[in-house]
């Protein structure tokens, strides 16, 4: 694909500020350097995937192979529907949850088979690379102490027990040791998310020079 935008895609458990900082980067990036930004969301950032969303949140647990398949299915139509034009027309897309979710939570739901996962996930991407994957690290008890705080709805996933989301922190985090180019861990454990905004920035500056 010939991308002349950047694609950058916040990772985290529940409860780590993904929607906080990404228009808090967004912000920034928009109207103090002038870029234009286009915000993504999955699942259900698409009229199509809140269908899918809709189902994968609210219906009884499907096997691994299934949520995988949703998953996927909800990411071809993001990505051909809105993160390929937009990065075609040179924006900077900001995405809440990518394919570092589908590796965190679907491996965590007991989905064993790598392999598949990448070459499927590959196929899903149709050529679309992520620039810079920015995981915003907590332990999920934390998170979670923050969403009941702020009074936000809990979904099918949010409801899992407390070591399914321990262990998506660390498949969270093997992920971005395997590849440290295309991943920045930011402790989002400080309730000061100023102090996070700007560990953001620095990364975003150094890694991508924007
Ligand atoms: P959502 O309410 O969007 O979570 P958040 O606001 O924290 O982003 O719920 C999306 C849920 O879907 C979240 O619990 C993680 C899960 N998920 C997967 O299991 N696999 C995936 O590939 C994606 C994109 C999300």
């Amino acid at each position: 694909m010939d991308k002349i935008g950047t694609y950058i895609v916040f990772e985290g458990c529940e409860g780590s500020g993904k929607d906080t900082q990404i228009e808090m980067l967004a912000n920034v990036l928009q109207w103090r350097k002038k870029h234009f930004i286009a915000v993504a969301k999955e699942p259900g950032g698409t009229p199509a995937g809140k269908k899918f969303r809709t189902f994968l949140l609210n219906e009884e647990r499907v096997p691994a192979i299934g949520e995988v398949f949703l998953f996927l299915t909800d990411r071809v139509v993001n990505i051909s529907s809105f993160v390929i034009p937009n990065l075609k027309a040179g924006r900077i897309v900001l995405q809440n949850r990518g394919p570092g979710s589908t590796f965190s939570y679907q491996r965590a739901s007991g989905f064993e088979d790598l392999n598949f996962l990448k070459t499927a996930n590959l196929k899903a991407m149709q050529g679309v690379e992520i620039d810079l994957n920015i995981l915003l690290d907590i332990d999920p008890r934390l998170g979670f102490e923050r969403k009941k705080e702020n009074g936000i709805d809990i979904n099918s996933f949010e409801a899992r027990p407390i070591e399914y989301h321990e262990a998506v922190r660390k498949n969270y985090l093997a992920q971005a040791k395997d590849d440290p180019v295309h991943w920045a861990v930011i402790d989002a454990s400080s309730s000061d998310r100023e102090a996070v905004h700007k560990e953001i920035l620095k990364q975003v500056s150094e890694k991508l020079g924007l």
